[in-house]
């Protein structure tokens, strides 16, 4: 008589390995950006899955993925695999809780801005004003006006590609100052939202200088680095040369040719490159409510 024996399936140790989704990295018509449809990022993301979306964003510089329901705890998670989270200075509108998060947003709530207001008024690279500007920002729509507050996105690569002659003769090998206080309080929207910063805060963010070519660190193009909201100055030159060089660099770069012009949809989340472009927010009438999360990306100091 044989005996059957039965032996109890071991207990794994090791974690099960994450499937891959499957998604479709869809680039638009226009100058950049592209959408990424049908990757989940509430669940997990394995290697091959992160990769492809880091390679879509090396090359399209704007990612957008719809139809995100994903917790603030997961968009934080989500952003720490491109590196470490920089925290904004305006500290009254980090999200309770979570620091990682700036609430941007024209929310009033018993007298008080429950966000950053106009984040975005002008052109700019998220903290170009800091020694380590960022690499990328990711912001996740919680709710959106039923008309107007359009993102749109510049290609600064192509800024650099198609500058003309003289002007490349004009910057070559020059730097430019970065200010978070440049036009801190000029409004240009309704209402001016901006709080007054306190002597600490003021500290945290003095004046820098970049590179007005920076060389992208990881696809090697060069891209134009200065923008109408933090640039305030050309090292080395007169103020009114500096001035003429920087309105010609910024008109320049601006052109249609070159902007992707995002129109949100309800839990779309966009993850930009700061070292590739520049954003604007187009703004929206002040009685309708507006309000997304956003996590910004470390990257490196400009070379
Ligand atoms: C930002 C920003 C633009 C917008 O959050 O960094 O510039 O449309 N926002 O809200
Ligand atoms: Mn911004």
């Amino acid at each position: 008589m044989s005996v059957v024996s039965f032996s109890p399936k071991p207990v794994s140790t090791s974690v099960a390995a994450i499937a891959s989704q499957a998604f479709e990295v869809r680039p638009f018509s226009g100058a950049v950006g592209a959408e990424i449809i049908g990757l989940d990022l509430s669940r997990p993301i394995n290697d091959r899955d992160f990769a492809r979306v880091h390679r879509a964003h090396l090359d399209h510089h704007v990612v957008v993925f719809r139809d995100q329901r994903i917790t603030p705890e997961q968009q934080i998670a989500f952003s720490r695999r491109f590196g470490v989270l920089q925290i904004h200075v305006l500290k009254q509108f980090l999200l309770a809780g979570h620091p990682e998060i700036l609430i941007v947003s024209n929310i009033i709530e018993n007298g008080q801005s429950i966000g950053l207001g106009d984040a975005g008024k002008f052109w700019h690279s998220d903290l170009s004003y800091k020694e380590l500007p960022s690499l990328g920002s990711m912001l996740h729509a919680q709710e959106l006006p039923s008309e107007g507050g359009d993102t749109l996105f510049a290609d600064m690569h192509k800024a650099w590609d198609s500058l003309p002659e003289a002007l490349r003769k004009a910057v070559k090998g020059r730097s430019a100052a970065h200010s978070y206080t440049a036009r801190y309080s000029e409004s240009k929207f309704e209402g001016n939202w901006r709080p007054t910063l306190t002597p600490e805060q003021l500290a945290q963010v003095a004046e820098v200088v970049h590179p007005i070519v920076r060389t992208h660190p990881e696809n090697g193009r060069k891209a134009l680095f200065v923008s109408e909201g933090f640039t305030t100055r050309i090292v080395g030159l007169p103020e009114d040369e500096s001035k003429q060089l920087l309105d010609e660099l910024y008109a320049h770069s601006v052109q249609p040719q070159n902007i992707y012009r995002h129109q949100w949809q309800a839990h779309d989340l966009v993850f930009w490159d700061n070292r590739s472009l520049i954003h604007l927010a187009a703004g929206c009438p002040s009685h309708l409510r507006r309000k997304l999360y956003r996590t910004t990306i470390q990257g490196d100091a400009p070379f």
